[in-house]
């Protein structure tokens, strides 16, 4: 089975997202595997104007909130099921498009900039940063943010079959790796869980300078 099946297989058993959150809102951004928790789309400072790439977009949610609020967006993902669910979600929204590609190969061929490049439990989650991470550079706007989460080390999550190698690191990996591939403040927090929830989440987000 590809990567790209693996993925697909994993998509179908997702549930979709609620169409409005505790707040009311019908569009927000969850950086964490828990519903109505953590931080919102703050940690990208303002979006308006900007361009925005996520890779592992998923379902399309959390780049839709960013597009709601002024941004234009790029989802890559390698499993066709979730570019056919994120469309049929979001299609209609203008200055939102997603597309079925690896990561890195994405990142190979596009010749755009982005001004914020995000990963929720995504790509930079399951792709060699030393892969990864010199290509989201080289795609990234000067002072551009690159914003990620994904579980503390250690823990259980997502791993369809043959999907490959989780790249969770400590904040002080993290904050080497992303270092020596040329990005500058690296910040990286651990979310606490919810009440009752013993896995936190952690929270990585560094500029391109
Ligand atoms: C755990 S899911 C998270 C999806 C979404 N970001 C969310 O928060 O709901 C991981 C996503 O990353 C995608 N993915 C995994 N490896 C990828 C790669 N190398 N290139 C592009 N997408 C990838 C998967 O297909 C899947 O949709």
């Amino acid at each position: 089975m590809s990567l790209a099946e693996s993925w697909d297989r994993y998509a179908v058993g997702s549930k979709p997202r609620r169409s409005v959150n505790a707040r009311g809102e019908t569009t927000w951004l969850n950086w964490t595997q828990y519903a109505d928790h953590g931080p919102d789309e703050s940690v990208l400072g303002p979006v308006a104007g900007r361009r925005v790439l996520e890779l592992g977009s998923g379902s399309g949610s959390n780049l839709a909130h960013l597009v709601m609020l002024g941004a234009t967006g790029q989802g890559v993902d390698i499993a066709p099921a979730r570019e056919t669910v994120a469309r049929a979600r979001w299609g209609s929204l203008p200055g939102l498009e997603f597309r079925t590609a690896e990561a890195a190969a994405f990142l190979g061929e596009t010749d755009e900039t982005f001004d914020v490049v995000l990963s929720v439990f995504g790509a930079v989650w399951f792709v060699d940063p030393d892969t990864l991470l010199p290509l989201i550079r080289s795609r990234m706007a000067p002072g551009g943010i690159l914003a990620f989460s994904h579980l503390p080390p250690g823990s259980q999550g997502p791993k369809p079959a043959r999907a490959g190698l989780r790249h969770d690191h400590t904040p002080d990996e993290w904050t080497r790796i992303l270092a020596g591939h040329g990005f500058s403040g690296v910040s990286v927090s651990l979310i606490d869980p919810p009440e009752g929830k013993a896995v936190g989440t952690m929270l990585v987000r560094a500029l391109a300078a």
